[in-house]
């Protein structure tokens, strides 16, 4: 594991970005994962920026998001597929047709979540794998359990994560209850993996994830697990690890 600190939320976007510039400039016929949330805001904010003054060409890339709630159909302003339009694919010149986000309002989920693990597998895998980290270490919205889960699958929210984001939302209730989300299996078969973690609110989680065993009740550790896994997480993220104290 590399840890790249930042200062602040800020630079850890512009760290975080670079190492997606830098992939997208190597190959730019790559497979991006991408994920949503606050933190990745900046990241990909500076992505736009590296784009509109001629650095970046996002013409050939193929992206592959993490999650989706499940009964959020592209045009709630909560669900991950507006997200992802109206903060980066509609800034940039991605083609629409090569980016991918689980179907949130789908008859059958089952078969969206083996539709999704196909179409994975079919694109060659992820080449980087961008990732947040959830307040009691969800990375997609792998929440805490028994066991790692391989694939793509519908999983139950956990309070912890419906209270976390309620911000979003007029009220809790209005919270999804369920989510599609990628499994642990292509996550951990993406060729590098950059997890960015910024503010105080998620120190726990780095120093669980990252500072103790892996476990599936910390699902994030398993990522301890893989060869070119990057954490840019910012001083107050990195408060409470063994090397701040
Ligand atoms: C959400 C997403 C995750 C994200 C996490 C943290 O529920 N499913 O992919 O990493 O929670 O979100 P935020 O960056 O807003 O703290």
């Amino acid at each position: 594991m590399k840890v790249i600190r930042a200062k602040d939320s800020c630079e850890a976007g512009a760290f975080a970005a670079e190492l997606i510039a830098a992939q997208v400039k190597q190959k730019p016929v790559c497979v991006l994962g991408l994920a949503t949330g606050s933190t990745p805001l900046d990241t990909y904010a500076q992505l736009i920026a590296a784009y509109r003054a001629g650095e970046l060409d996002f013409s050939c890339v193929r992206s592959v998001n993490l999650d989706e709630y499940v009964g959020l159909g592209p045009d709630h302003d909560q669900s991950y597929a507006w997200f992802m339009w109206h903060n980066l694919f509609e800034r940039i010149n991605i083609d629409p047709h090569n980016t991918h986000i689980p179907d949130g309002i789908t008859a059958n989920p089952d078969a969206e979540c083996q539709r999704y693990d196909a179409l994975i597998a079919s694109l060659g895998g992820v080449d980087l794998q961008l990732l947040g980290i959830g307040p009691n270490a969800h990375i997609g919205f792998n929440e805490p359990g028994d066991a790692f889960i391989p694939e793509t699958h519908v999983v139950e929210l956990t309070d912890s994560t419906i209270s976390a984001n309620a911000r979003f939302f007029a009220s809790v209730d209005q919270v999804p209850r369920q989510a599609i989300t990628m499994g642990i299996r292509a996550i951990l078969q993406a060729r590098k993996v950059v997890l960015i973690a910024t503010g105080t609110g998620k120190a726990k989680a780095v120093c669980d994830a990252f500072w103790g065993p892996v476990t599936p009740m910390v699902p994030a550790s398993i990522l301890q697990l893989h060869p070119d896994f990057t954490l840019v997480a910012d001083d107050d993220a990195l408060s409470l690890t063994p090397s701040s104290n």
